[in-house]
């Protein structure tokens, strides 16, 4: 079996867990695709499973999540495939998580994963500090990972 696991990261939440659940994966080969630096076309002809996952920033998802979605409809609809999203705002994860994925790839997908997120501060620019601290309300470090979430996906994805 071969997986490919494709992410996008701004501050190196959603690329901890996608490194991650390469580490998880069962019988799998395993291979990363860091959006941000890669093509967002790819081949993915040889992989059997797919986990797309990426993080939302002033309310979207990386661009480069979207185009590769966009990119591999048509393959990515006969994968086994997986979807997951890191995020702060839980009371509007749902719609968050809507507004990344098509609805066909979420019907599609053995496993979706809502896994939170953190807020790190060392990792921020200025304009994105200031920006958490008025309109978010943080002032510190916060970290929401849903770990149970994340071995649930890695489950579903195993079998
Ligand atoms: C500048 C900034 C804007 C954010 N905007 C949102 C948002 O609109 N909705 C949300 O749910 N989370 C938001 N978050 C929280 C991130 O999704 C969260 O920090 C996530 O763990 C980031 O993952 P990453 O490091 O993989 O990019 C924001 C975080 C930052 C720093």
């Amino acid at each position: 079996m071969k997986t490919l696991v494709a992410y996008a990261s701004r501050h190196g939440t959603a690329e901890k867990i996608a490194h991650l659940i390469s580490l998880e994966l069962e019988q799998c080969q395993v291979r990363l695709l860091d959006l941000k630096h890669e093509n967002t076309r790819f081949d993915l002809a040889d992989y059997d499973n797919v986990i797309i996952g990426g993080s939302i920033h002033y309310g979207e998802i990386q661009p480069s999540v979207k185009d590769f979605c966009h990119n591999h409809h048509g393959e990515l609809m006969k994968k086994g495939l997986g979807l997951f999203l890191c995020y702060m705002r839980d009371e509007i994860a749902k719609e968050e998580f809507n507004n990344a994925f098509p609805e066909d790839l979420q019907n599609h997908a053995k496993a979706l994963g809502y896994f939170g997120g953190e807020i790190l501060f060392e990792k921020m620019n200025f304009v994105e500090r200031v920006v958490v601290s008025t309109v978010g309300k943080k002032t510190e470090n916060e970290f929401h990972l849903d770990e149970e979430a994340v071995e649930s996906f890695i489950w579903k994805m195993n079998h």
